[in-house]
């Protein structure tokens, strides 16, 4: 095979060396019938090709045949790497490549649905580009999930998804740092994993079944085989009702489960290790594509804490009170109250990144332990970043008769769950866990208004395609 150049590769290094890439032809300009510029675009980077007519190695046919490529055409381009004395504004090589023999692998449909150049843009420069009189469409939200597969090739959703990529890396390499096994539990179950509406039924040979809300009742019972430790990350499927800026009916859960020798605070230190230990690694190792991000969307790093402050409901409802928000103290709190918790949070600890635990045993689902002290609460605990919730987590119930008697108390069809009360019979050690929303990280960590800019294909209770 040939020898080929990456175009996120190119740089000065290279100037008089010839190179071969392959893109796609982001725009494509021509200056009269000798010359045409062509930006091509592989995986967010751009350089700017340059046609010349010149004896036996450009001929104006071949400028023509460039100017007419349609946008997003893959190419092949052979040429040689010259630098500019001037910076090249529209891409982000700052070298330029003299064509030599370009082909064209495959078209693209002439006109397309969104132009990658102006969906790469943030609000306010399209703003600022429509007053100015430009020729711009802009594209909502609709129309970039309705095509997108290219609304996914800007920078910024390019970067997006290598920080997911990043963020499920770092959970499994320190997870097993810590002695944790990766496990794969059923997504197809017999009874509902969290109880409630939310929840897709379905017709498993002929029987009632359901998709999995979340891996807890399996993970536990991996608990209860002897594991010690074990993760999970894998599909959560949630039939919401709520069309929200933060729910998704299918979404990817990182899922933890644990024994606890003592306390439910030995959950909580693996959360604040694990996450202080990832937000460093992403500012650290991800640069570029928290900078495209921040092209696209603009957005302020996130604040945390080396160890991160942990609150109790209680301390969090006192906060809520001195600031007038009174608050049902045995209830839960709705997204106004988590959101302006985050804000005095912020405040007061400088912190956008904090633990709220002991919440009332009554907005906790059937599985959680209450308090031995107070069984009023619960030894259980809600993550937030920004003010919105991306972990919910707590230490179970282990005793098999106490569990039943809760389940039948939150209203469960215990039937559904018999296999997963009696796994508590035969032995099973005190234990504890939490359930991370990937997409609602990465949305706020990057401080995205939509959980849909942080999902491929995402699916909402009113979305199934792309
Ligand atoms: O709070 P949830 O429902 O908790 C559980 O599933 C428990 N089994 C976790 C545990 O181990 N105790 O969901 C956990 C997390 C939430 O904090 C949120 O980040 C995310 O999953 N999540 C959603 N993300 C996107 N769309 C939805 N509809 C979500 N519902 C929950």
């Amino acid at each position: 095979g040939r020898k080929w150049t990456e175009v996120k590769e190119l740089n000065e290094e290279l100037k008089d060396q010839v190179v071969l890439i392959r893109g796609r032809c982001q725009a494509i300009r021509a200056v009269g019938k000798k010359m045409a510029f062509v930006v091509v675009r592989e995986r967010g980077f751009t350089v700017q090709c340059v046609l010349t007519v010149t004896p036996d190695v450009v001929s104006v046919p071949m400028v023509k045949f460039a100017t007419s490529l349609s946008r997003e055409s893959i190419v092949d381009i052979e040429g040689v790497i010259s630098v500019p004395a001037t910076t090249i504004k529209g891409a982000t090589q700052q070298v330029e490549v003299q064509v030599r023999k370009l082909y064209c692998i495959n078209k693209a449909i002439p006109t397309l649905p969104i132009n990658i150049e102006d969906a790469a843009r943030s609000e306010k420069e399209i703003e600022k580009a429509l007053q100015a009189g430009e020729q711009l469409v802009r594209v909502n939200q609709d129309t970039r999930l309705n095509f997108r597969v290219l609304d996914i090739r800007t920078p910024a959703n390019q970067g997006i998804f290598r920080i997911q990529c990043q963020i499920e890396n770092i959970f499994r390499q320190f997870l097993l740092s810590e002695d944790f096994v990766g496990i794969h539990t059923p997504k197809l179950i017999a009874g509902s994993s969290e109880g409630g509406s939310a929840v897709f039924r379905l017709d498993y040979k002929g029987q009632p079944a359901c998709l999995a809300q979340s891996p807890q009742l399996h993970k536990q019972m991996a608990i209860c085989g002897d594991f010690g430790r074990v993760f999970e990350i894998g599909p959560v499927f949630r039939a919401e009702d709520s069309f929200t800026h933060r729910h998704l009916c299918e979404f990817t859960g990182l899922d933890v489960e644990m024994e606890i020798k003592e306390h439910y605070s030995e959950v909580m230190d693996i959360v604040d290790r694990l996450f202080v230990t990832m937000f460093d690694s992403l500012n650290d190792t991800c640069r570029k594509e928290l900078e495209a991000i921040d092209t696209q969307y603009p957005f302020k790093p996130l604040k945390y804490l080396r160890n991160t402050l942990r609150l109790t409901f209680e301390e969090g409802v006192q906060m809520l009170k001195e600031a007038g928000v009174e608050i049902d103290p045995l209830g839960d709190l709705n997204t106004e109250s988590e959101r302006k918790l985050g804000q005095l949070v912020l405040e007061k600890y400088d912190t956008e990144f904090y633990i709220l635990h002991r919440y009332p045993l009554a907005v906790r689902p059937f599985y959680t332990m209450p308090c031995y002290d107070n069984p009023l609460y619960s030894n259980s605990f809600d993550v937030f970043i920004r003010g919105e919730e991306i972990i919910s987590g707590a230490q179970r119930v282990h005793v098999p008769e106490y569990l039943m008697e809760r389940a039948q108390a939150c209203g469960i069809d215990v039937k559904t769950i018999s296999t997963y009360i009696d796994s508590f019979r035969y032995g099973a050690p005190p234990h504890g866990g939490f359930g991370v929303g990937l997409e609602r990280v990465v949305m706020l960590f990057c401080a995205l208004n939509n959980i849909r800019k942080s999902s491929l294909f995402p699916r909402d209770p009113q979305r199934i395609v792309p």
